[in-house]
């Protein structure tokens, strides 16, 4: 029952008029002081005021105790509302996060759940899931025995590509983190947080396989450019190539047989130099098309060979060129790539670099081709605007056969391109 404040006061009040009845009634003042006459010499007369003292002082601490009391359980009353407003919070987070929650007891059976948990495993809701033990949504049963114990020696557990199994039996790949806490009834509580990474892991082998396509179409497309080259080659040299001989030998008859007439030996000595010259301009056109030092002296001497020519026409610039180890026997387009790296490279320095130093060099390093060059040319930004083809075809080239394309420029400090292709070998 509530006490009253108004019975207690009505109380306190009969009190205090029963004694003053009572002391009027049988004199108890005049008595009191009566008795106390034989102790003055104690001063034992001054007690009833002293004790009148202490009762209101002791009604001032009892006052002063009621209203710190009242405080400290407003207090309390405030932090447990507190209390529970935030864990109403925090299951709303727990309810509502688009992540798949769970936790569960000690022994690996879900305790609670939340609707992304019960969508993610194709279960109608989250109490469905209640009391299922979680291995039962691993793909590996094994597995979730061997986190469960890690998690309750304390550890954390981190998985990037946890396979779980949705009811109707299909995988779902996911990223999961495991940890073990201690539950409100002090009992360890298993915690388990998956997010559903299933597109995204499809997207990405996708990704892959498009890139891959993409490799190899890019392969396809060089080799055709590359034996269309070499048709356009051989079609220069048989067609164009004999007509102009043809043209020249008839030239050269003409001229023999006209010393009587100057005018006509002139014209014919007028064609001999210009079929030679076009002879000359369809060769270098060839020698451009199709590499034929490649097919008949090998990569190390084709590439010495081009080098030469190149230097010969730019004896301005010092171009070094060195090959170390075994470079023979490479399949058609590693060797085709090579050269056209060499070829492209002195080419832009031809063009753009206005350097005096070049320098080339083609290692074989295990199981890969390293091609290196450097010029001290004037160099470019190659995050900037870019016209030209030459280097993203060979980056395509390099990066089709599975190699690593690289270039390095800043303006005013030369360029570096480096070039590291897994070295296939012709089938003997
Ligand atoms: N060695 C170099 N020194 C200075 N600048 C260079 C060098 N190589 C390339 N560049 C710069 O990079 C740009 C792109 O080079 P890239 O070889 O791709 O094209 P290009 O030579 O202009 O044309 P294409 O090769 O298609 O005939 C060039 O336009 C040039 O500005
Ligand atoms: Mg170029």
């Amino acid at each position: 029952m509530r006490p009253s404040v108004g019975l207690d006061i009505a109380i306190v009040a009969a009190i205090t008029v029963l004694t003053f009845v009572v002391s009027v009634l049988f004199e108890l003042n005049e008595r009191l002081v009566l008795a106390m006459v034989p102790f003055e010499a104690y001063q034992i007369d001054e007690l009833p005021i002293t004790i009148l003292t202490l009762a209101v002082a002791m009604a001032w601490f009892s006052w002063r105790r009621s209203r710190h009391a009242r405080l400290e359980l407003g207090l309390r009353l405030a932090a447990q509302q507190a209390l529970v407003e935030s864990e109403v919070q925090y299951r709303s987070l727990f309810m509502e996060n688009l992540s798949a929650n769970f936790i569960a007891g000690d022994d690996g059976r879900v305790r609670l759940s939340n609707p992304a948990a019960a969508s993610l495993l194709a279960y109608g809701s989250p109490a469905e899931l209640d009391g299922r033990p979680i291995g039962e949504f691993y793909m590996d049963g094994g597995l979730w025995e061997r986190h469960r114990e890690r998690l309750l020696k304390g550890e954390k557990v981190e998985v990037p590509m946890l396979e779980m199994k949705r009811r109707d039996g299909v995988a779902v790949q996911a990223l999961a983190k495991l940890s073990a806490r201690v539950g409100p009834a002090r009992d360890a509580e298993l915690h388990v947080y998956v997010t559903d990474v299933t597109a995204v892991t499809t997207m990405q082998s996708e990704l892959a396989r498009a890139l891959e396509e993409n490799r190899q179409l890019s392969q396809r497309s060089m080799q055709v450019q590359e034996e269309e080259r070499r048709n356009l080659a051989r079609e220069l040299h048989d067609e164009l190539g004999q007509s102009l001989n043809a043209i020249k030998v008839d030239a050269v008859n003409i001229r023999d047989h006209t010393q009587a007439q100057p005018d006509v030996q002139r014209s014919a000595l007028a064609i001999i130099e210009v079929s030679t010259q076009v002879y000359d301009v369809v060769r270098s056109l060839m020698q451009r098309l199709r590499p034929v030092a490649l097919d008949d002296l090998g990569l190390r001497s084709a590439v010495q060979y081009g080098v030469d020519q190149w230097q010969r026409r730019h004896p301005g610039v010092r171009c070094r060129f060195e090959a170390e180890g075994d470079l023979d026997g490479f399949v058609e387009q590693v060797n085709i790539t090579l050269y056209r790296l060499v070829q492209e490279c002195l080419t832009n320095v031809a063009k753009h670099a206005g350097a005096s130093r070049v320098t080339i060099s083609l290692k074989r390093d295990g199981n890969q081709v390293r091609f290196e060059f450097e010029d001290d040319g004037r160099g470019f930004d190659p995050a900037g605007k870019k016209r030209g083809l030459g280097l993203i075809g060979l980056r395509e080239r390099v990066e089709s056969l599975g190699g690593r394309f690289e270039l390095e420029s800043a303006p005013g400090s030369g360029v570096r391109v480096r070039a590291v292709i897994p070295a296939e070998k012709e089938k003997t």
